[in-house]
């Protein structure tokens, strides 16, 4: 890769597995205690909110506990270092990609920190709990919603990253199962557009024979050692 070159990097839960971020897909199958679809979709948040809120409520509050990890503090590195065009793609809810220095981000799936009004359609920082169904500041309404985007809805920001995989030299898909689409397609794309494609994962993913290479391990040691070589 040459400085100029442009880089997209989709991570997933596993490059905050190691800050203590519990991964989605554990080997029960269920969510931290639960089944996906009783708390990740927008029926069942009209079905049982008080469930969903207190869900994701314990998970923001959470964040406070954990810190950045080698992966995030490397990744934060490449993007203040990197001169060419690069975007950080992830998955995650955390924030702890803006905690390891990254400025080129984006959170398709949304953020733990970040509340949403259904009645006025405004997005607001949030740090607290939503299960008592505190007014929205801008209209009142008591209709703040977790701002995650929940099995059944579209990603954020799809026409921007899309626009980076169809321009992009190197693809790098880090701590992701590769089972959930749009994201798990990217590799596609990114691939249809010519660039070389790198996945970084502590097991085989389900979409590791679509990657060029793939090197197994802990995000933690495999991202910083990616940076130096980019950086080099
Ligand atoms: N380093 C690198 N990879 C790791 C590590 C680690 N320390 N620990 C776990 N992994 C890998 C696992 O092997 C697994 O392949 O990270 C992957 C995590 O996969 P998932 O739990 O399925 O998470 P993710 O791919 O981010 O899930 C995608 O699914 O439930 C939805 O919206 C949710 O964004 C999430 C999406």
């Amino acid at each position: 890769m040459d400085r100029q070159s442009r880089i997209v990097i989709l991570t997933g839960a596993g490059i905050s597995a190691e800050s203590g971020v519990p991964t989605f897909r554990g080997p029960d199958g269920l969510w931290e205690g639960h089944r996906v679809e009783d708390v990740a979709t927008p029926e069942a948040f009209a079905r049982n909110p008080a469930l969903v809120q207190a869900f994701y409520d314990a998970r923001r509050a959470r964040l406070a506990d954990v810190a950045p990890n080698a992966a995030h503090i490397a990744l934060g590195r490449l993007d203040s270092a990197w001169p060419g065009e690069l975007l950080i793609v992830t998955q995650n809810v955390d924030d702890l990609h803006e905690r390891g220095g990254a400025l080129r981000l984006v959170h398709m799936h949304g953020e733990l920190l970040s509340a949403w009004c259904t009645a006025c359609d405004t997005r607001h920082r949030w740090q607290g709990p939503l299960g008592s169904f505190p007014p929205c500041p801008a209209c009142g309404a008591p209709q703040l919603r977790p701002d995650i985007v929940w099995f059944g809805e579209m990603p954020y920001a799809m026409n921007r990253i899309l626009r980076s995989l169809a321009r992009c030299d190197l693809f790098v898909a880090i701590g992701t199962s590769g089972q959930v689409y749009p994201a798990a397609g990217f590799v596609e794309t990114a691939r249809e557009a010519g660039a070389r494609t790198l996945e970084l994962n502590l097991d085989p993913s389900a979409m590791s024979a679509r990657f060029h290479e793939s090197r197994l391990g802990r995000a933690g040691t495999l991202v910083p050692a990616l940076v130096d070589e980019l950086l080099a």
